[in-house]
């Protein structure tokens, strides 16, 4: 009985869910072009919520090089804030958990979404799909460890906006799993 998906569920650190029923993060592709929140998007939140016990959020891109397509959300700056705090708080209606999904696209990006600028990675080396993916830049070190903090950042100002926790976005080819990846991260430093 206490494995039912309906029965609420509490984690280590506190936090509670009303049912285990989660809705997975799925991008509506609606933001302004800058990532910021439009209407549409806090429409889509509100009109279910309440359900599931957790909903998280479509990808938000943590820096500016990190965003991988058009209509994507952002939280690489603060003045995200607000229009985040929007979506939260359609999400908590009738008790449903708000989680933050926030990402870095890597080398999954493009020049046209990055406005010119070349897409980064592990090391440049470009994705084998699609075909003609731009051959991304070797972050250097001192990028690596500004990303490693924009990470933080971005979790810092989910929790200004009202999230109950982000989800680190580590699949789908994108930057986290890059590292990972031997295809795509043929480091030789730390
Ligand atoms: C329209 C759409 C958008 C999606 N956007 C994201 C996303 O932003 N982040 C993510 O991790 N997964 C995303 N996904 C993947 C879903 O969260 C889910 O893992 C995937 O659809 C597999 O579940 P399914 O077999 O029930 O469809 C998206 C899926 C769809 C259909």
């Amino acid at each position: 009985m206490t494995n039912n998906v309906l029965n609420g569920y509490q984690f280590k650190n506190g936090l509670t869910v009303k049912n285990r029923i989660v809705m997975s993060p799925m991008t509506t592709m609606t933001s302004f072009y800058n990532g910021m929140v439009t209407s549409d998007e806090v429409n889509y939140y509100a009109a279910r919520a309440g359900g599931p016990g957790m909903i998280i959020t479509g990808v938000a891109n943590v820096t500016a090089l990190g965003k991988g397509f058009e209509g994507e959300l952002s939280v690489a700056s603060d003045d995200m804030i607000p229009g985040l705090a929007r979506v939260a708080s359609a999400i908590h209606q009738n008790g449903t958990k708000a989680i933050l999904q926030i990402f870095h696209a890597g080398r999954k990006s493009t020049r046209k979404v990055l406005r010119g600028a070349q897409p980064v990675s592990a090391s440049a080396i470009a994705a084998s799909y699609p075909a003609d993916s731009d051959t991304p830049r070797a972050m250097t070190e001192a990028e690596i460890e500004t990303t490693i903090t924009a990470f933080g950042e971005a979790t810092t100002r989910a929790i200004k906006a009202g999230f109950d926790g982000v989800e680190l976005h580590g699949a789908n080819t994108y930057l986290l799993q890059q590292f990972f990846s031997p295809n795509a991260n043929q480091r030789t430093d730390q």
